[in-house]
This record gives C-alpha cells, structure tokens and sequence, in this order.
C-alpha cells in the first residue's frame, strides 16, 4: 500500500486540525492547483504546442506580454471563476480586478496571481512559474450585498490566508502555505496528482549565497552595494567567508532555491526610475512569497519595513524586496535603517 499523501488529503488534514482551512479555501486551493497542472502541460510542449513566443499586447504595466502569460491567465480564470468559492480575482496580466460574473454563485475570497512568472525565461527552457495569494473580502457580514471592488484588495500581506507557487522546471513542484509552515509537493505525471514531498520547510538562518541582478550594481543605492561588496570581499574582507551567486530571472526559481538550501534574493530599488519603488510586484509577487519565507523561518523587507506590513495603495503596486535566510536580511536591513 502506498503511504503517498495527495495534496487532497493534505489539505483535508489540515481542516480537520483545527479547522483553521474551511471547506471553501480547500476547494479553492485543489481549483488553483488544477490550474497549475494544465499550466504545466502548456509549458511542457512548448514549441509543439505553439505556446511560445511574444502575444504582441502590453500588459498595465507597459510589460510585452508572452503567450504563455495569457494563456496561464486565462487558465486561472476559467479554472476559479464557476466553484462559487470566489468573489473576485486580480492577476499581473490584467488592469483592473476580474468580478466573478452574475451566472456563477459568489463566495468570500479574493485570489490574486502572477499567472506566469521569468516571462524571460520562456522561450529558453529555463524554469518559470506561477504565484499565488488569497485573502478574505473584508467584510464578515455574508448579509452585505455591496459589489466587490478593488478597494477590498487592498490589504496588507498580513492578511493572507493562503499563499503559494508553483514552479515549472525539471519538476513540477507547488509549494503551498496556509500559516501553518511551508509545505512541498511534487506532480506525479502518471497519477496526474500533486504529492507531498517535503514538510515544514525551514530555511538555514545564514548562507553564503545570494541572488541579485549584477548588472544593474551601478544604479543600486548605497546600502545595497556596501552589502554586495562585502560578500564579493570573500574571506579577505569583513564577511571572512567567500559567497556564492546566482540569478535565475524567475523569481519562483530564485525562491524556491532559497526554501530548499537558504540564500538572500533581492531585487532593490534603483536610479533608473528612481520614482518606481522596485521593479517586482507587491501584492502577486512580494506578499505571498514573503509569507512563504516567513512561514520558513526567514525574514523578507523593503530595506526599511517588514513587508507583509506594508499598506498596500494600488493593486499593481511595486516594491523593492529582500527576502530569505534571517540574519543576511537583517544584515541588508540594518545596512539601510543604521546610517
Ligand atoms: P514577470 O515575468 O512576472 O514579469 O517577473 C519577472 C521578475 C522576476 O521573476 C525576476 O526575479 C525578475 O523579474 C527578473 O528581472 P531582470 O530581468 O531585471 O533580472
Ligand atoms: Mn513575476
Ligand atoms: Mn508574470
């Protein structure tokens, strides 16, 4: 007999724990990880399937939309829409929230994504994702009949109560919290099911790796380069350790590495637009992999504030991040708020 646990019976254990996933978020979890698997098909015949390349649109942000951004966007949508677990949804790809329409029955939560992300990463068969956040619509009263509006989204990371990723590399792996640690399962093709694989995740509270786009070093603020060139010093400067790098361009990739061996993963503010407060994107990317690396053990900021307690103001709001292994992050942190 297999001892296998399906992400089905995980989450079905974790509402019977103490009742703290209601049936509808479960519902919504297994909708959002069926999504996830057709995704991953999508993305696993590439060239066959004529899924790679440019859709020749621009998304809100001014960003060249790829097919597979669409195509993943779409995927979640139809996939959530119908389940009557939803109120209304929020992707990267969209400009304004996606009310669930009229037909369908409506529910309590909101489901915000970045459908596919390391657009870069498409066409060169390098590992990309999806990422995933849910909150509750404010208001508790199941009476109230206002329209869900953008404003009901805009809450800070701290509210979540589910936030996740699924990675498309050699695995298909979705990494899944509820606030009670960080779980991993890995798609078993032939069962066509996601399978648990590893348990309260826990990420090394030191590291000699970190991930950051070298290239942009000339325009980084101060605290950022002092923090770089320490552990570019290696073992001769005041680190007295050498460092390792890498950059995926995917930050699902870059975060998955960090859950599994630890690391720091930035990607600052910078001089090129000095007005923009980063280039990721908080409420479909900083929010639920903060969660996530929080869950883990680790620490995520913006330099100067934790960020699952910022306010958000807009949902397509940027800013900058540094997450993963504890002490690095507050060595990073320390190095912008102790001038
Ligand atoms: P997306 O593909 O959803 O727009 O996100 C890409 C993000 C992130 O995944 C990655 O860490 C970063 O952009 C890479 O940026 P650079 O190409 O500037 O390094
Ligand atoms: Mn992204
Ligand atoms: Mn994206």
């Amino acid at each position: 007999m297999s001892s296998k646990i399906s992400l089905t019976r995980y989450l079905v254990e974790q509402q019977r724990i103490d009742g703290h996933i209601p049936s509808e978020l479960r519902l919504l979890l297994e909708v959002v990880a069926r999504a996830c698997k057709s995704i991953s098909q999508a993305v696993n015949k590439g060239a066959l399937g004529g899924v790679l390349g440019t859709a020749g649109s621009e998304n809100v942000q001014g960003e060249v939309q790829k097919k597979l951004d669409i195509i993943a966007n779409e995927v979640l949508i139809e996939a959530n829409e119908w389940g009557g677990h939803l109120a209304a949804m929020a992707s990267e790809e969209m400009d304004s929230i996606y009310v669930v329409p009229n037909r369908y029955p409506k529910g309590e939560y909101l489901l915000l994504f970045d459908p596919l992300d390391g657009s870069s990463n498409i066409d060169v068969n390098v590992s990309i994702g999806t990422i995933f956040s849910v909150l509750k619509k404010g208001n508790d009263d199941p009476s109230a009949v206002e329209p869900v509006c953008e404003h009901d989204f805009l809450q800070k990371g701290s509210q979540q109560v589910a936030a996740g990723y699924c990675v498309y590399g050699p695995q298909t792996t979705l990494v899944l919290t509820v606030g009670d640690g960080v779980a991993m399962f890995t798609l078993d093709r032939e069962q066509g099911s996601f399978v648990l694989t590893q348990e309260h995740v826990k990420i090394p509270e030191d590291t000699k790796e970190f991930a950051i786009n070298m290239s942009n070093m000339r325009h980084w603020d101060e605290p950022v380069k002092r923090y770089i060139d320490e552990c570019l010093q290696g073992k001769e400067g005041p680190r007295g350790k050498d460092f390792n790098m890498r950059w995926i361009a995917s930050m699902v990739a870059d975060v998955h590495r960090i859950l599994t061996r630890g690391g720091v993963f930035m990607y600052p503010w910078d001089k090129r637009e000095p007005n923009k407060p980063g280039k990721l994107r908080l409420m479909y990317e900083a929010n639920p992999m903060s969660w996530l690396v929080e869950q883990a053990g680790g620490a995520a900021t913006n330099g100067r504030q934790r960020i699952l307690d910022l306010q958000p103001s807009q949902l397509h709001e940027r800013v900058s991040v540094i997450l993963g292994s504890k002490n690095e992050v507050e060595r990073v942190t320390s190095y912008h708020t102790k001038v």
